[in-house]
């Protein structure tokens, strides 16, 4: 293979110190861990304490997936979130402020899908040819995004980081292909209630929690066989399945849609509950912690968010 390809070299993940068990959750809000567990397939969540921000998780995960790489630096720094500590400048610029390095840096917003187009925008600058580095994280502290008496998402929801080195390299078959999507039609469905993140007027998450799951069941279904139908494959050709870890009833419907069976499905929702941007480099984190991936396995990474947007990303694993 004479052409060059991008890979993953290496995978980070971080997590607040903090975790709040189902049970722990309902001393404070009207729900109990047999609701928490039947619907959502959550048993607990981690959540920031003083002094651990977007950016601290951010740049822990960065660190370790660097550290993973034997890097120091990253041509193309992206993070994936919708709760930046700050307006401006980007978590990505904070990252490289910590870690003491340059190169191009931005984040994106995507919502709950931040992380499978920040890999894409990575995979097509990349393919330009001149950068051949970068690091993408996906970041996110919903605990400050959430009215914490609200049964109907409090539960839901964590906080954390995970982050991806990619790398061009040839003679490798990596990234086979993307496919994003997104309809503004639904942004009422699934939304903060008022201002920007971290700004402690930023109000609250509100869904329309059957409409997000209907949209989420096919959207990820549905775009997961068409992105494989591009590349010449149907769904018996995916080892794992990489999704948002949106919670595990909308999981197993969504595979089950797909025709994926769910031995294929990486799912940490149960440990981490949902942490938007972070949760598809989170689930990715725990399924290479235990070996599950072995070179030229098919591994595809979906997800689906507030927009609502949504998108696959097709990766042949090293
Ligand atoms: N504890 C106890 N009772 C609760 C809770 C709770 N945490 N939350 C809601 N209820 C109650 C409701 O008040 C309602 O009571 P009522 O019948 O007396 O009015 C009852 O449970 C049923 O409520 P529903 O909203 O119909 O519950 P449903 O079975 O639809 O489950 C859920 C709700 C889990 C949110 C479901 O709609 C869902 O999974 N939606 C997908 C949304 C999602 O995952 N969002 C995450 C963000 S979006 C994303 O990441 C893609």
């Amino acid at each position: 293979m004479s052409t060059a390809a991008t890979i993953i070299a290496g995978v980070g993940a971080a997590l607040p110190a903090g975790k709040i068990s189902n049970d722990e959750l309902a001393r404070s809000v009207q729900t109990s861990d047999e609701w928490i567990r039947t619907r959502t397939g959550i048993s607990q969540r981690y959540v920031c304490s003083e002094g651990e921000t977007t950016t601290t998780l951010a740049s822990n995960a960065a660190r370790h997936a660097l550290a993973e790489a034997g890097l120091d630096r990253a041509d193309i720094t992206i993070v994936a979130t919708a709760t930046p500590d700050l307006t401006f400048p980007g978590v990505s610029s904070q990252i490289q402020q910590m870690l003491g390095y340059q190169g191009v840096a931005f984040d994106i917003n995507a919502a709950c899908s931040g992380f499978v187009h920040a890999m894409s925008i990575a995979d097509s600058m990349m393919a330009q040819g001149d950068l051949t580095t970068a690091l993408v994280v996906g970041a996110d502290t919903f605990s400050n995004l959430l009215d914490w008496s609200d049964r109907r998402t409090a539960v839901l929801f964590g906080d954390g980081a995970g982050a991806v080195v990619l790398k061009r390299q040839f003679g490798v078959p990596g990234v086979l292909g993307f496919q994003l999507q997104g309809d503004g039609a639904f942004v009422e469905d699934l939304r903060a209630t008022d201002g920007v993140a971290t700004t402690q007027t930023s109000g609250f998450t509100t869904m329309n929690g059957g409409e997000v799951f209907k949209h989420a069941v096919r959207g990820m279904a549905d775009n997961l066989t068409e992105t494989l139908a591009a590349h010449g494959l149907d769904v018996d050709a995916v080892d794992h399945w990489v999704p948002h870890q949106a919670n595990a009833r909308l999981l197993q419907s969504a595979a089950k849609q797909a025709g994926i069976s769910l031995e294929k499905v990486v799912m940490t929702v149960d440990r981490h509950a949902n942490t938007s941007a972070a949760s598809v480099p989170l689930a990715l984190s725990v399924a290479v912690q235990e070996k599950r991936f072995t070179a030229g396995d098919l591994v595809a990474f979906s997800a689906f968010g507030a927009g609502f947007n949504w998108g696959t990303v097709l990766y042949r694993w090293q």
